[in-house]
């Protein structure tokens, strides 16, 4: 990486109504937002109690708005099947996939906020996929998911991060400084909110990678920072976003 990694962000707005044909104020507002969250630059970073305060990362990854497509629909939902990535089935292909990080925005359904390709996969579906009543953090952004946090937390599975709680009782993230959770946590947890699992620890709720409400989500750990800028070191699965 020749000094800090810059990621182009390719929007690709899908709407129905004008509502969902969010203004570039509201795509701007969640490039902000992945700034400050990859940058450690987030207001909430210093949030007081966290036990988790000396392992607090900053990823150190830079966004910038490349361009923005928008397409109109007669769909009132597009639901998780990709459908929104495919000219073929009224949505939008990617641009330049290998390079750049395609972010559709567009009425899910079905109660998802988002969703997201990890590393590996065809690039043609590349990317990751934002219900826009989430998305950055003004216009139609919805509480408690308001802060522009789904797209940091789907940008985190983009670059290779699990789910905190591994998805399943106790399960691992295959990341050795995030402490093991019972499954994921709702809402905001109380401060010092312990895990039942093997050791008993105090859970990392605060860790993007878990389901907390975007004012409860402010950190990754540096564990998940080496995990991310592996794929994108020479070798990597993304080693063409260098
Ligand atoms: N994939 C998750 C979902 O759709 C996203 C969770 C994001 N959490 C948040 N606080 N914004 O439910
Ligand atoms: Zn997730
Ligand atoms: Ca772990």
């Amino acid at each position: 990486v020749n000094g800090v990694l810059e990621i182009p962000v390719v929007f690709n707005v899908l709407y129905r109504t004008t509502a969902e044909n969010i203004s570039l104020a509201q795509l701007q507002s969640q490039i902000d937002v992945l700034n400050k969250d990859f940058n450690a630059q987030n207001s909430d970073y210093n949030t007081a109690n966290n036990p988790y305060s000396s392992v607090r990362a900053n990823v150190g990854i830079r966004f910038v708005l490349d361009q923005v497509i928008r397409k109109s629909t007669t769909k009132t939902s597009w639901g998780t099947n990709d459908a929104m990535k495919k000219s073929t089935q009224g949505g939008l292909n990617p641009t330049s996939p290998t390079t750049k990080l395609n972010l559709w925005v567009c009425t899910i359904g079905g109660g998802i906020l988002g969703y997201a390709q990890f590393p590996g996969g065809s690039s043609a579906t590349d990317g990751v996929v934002i219900d826009s009543k989430y998305l950055g953090t003004t216009g139609t952004a919805t509480y408690p998911f308001n802060l522009g946090r789904t797209a940091t937390h789907e940008v985190g599975h983009w670059m290779n991060l699990r789910h905190i709680w591994g998805d399943a009782t106790c399960g691992s993230d295959l990341v050795s400084d995030t402490p093991v959770h019972n499954t994921a946590n709702y809402g905001v947890p109380a401060v010092g909110h312990r895990s039942t699992c093997s050791g008993t620890p105090l859970e990392m709720y605060m860790n993007y990678m878990d389901y907390t409400d975007d004012r409860g989500m402010y950190m990754f750990s540096n564990g998940q920072k080496s995990r991310m800028l592996a794929i994108f070191a020479v070798g990597g699965s993304r080693a063409s976003f260098r």
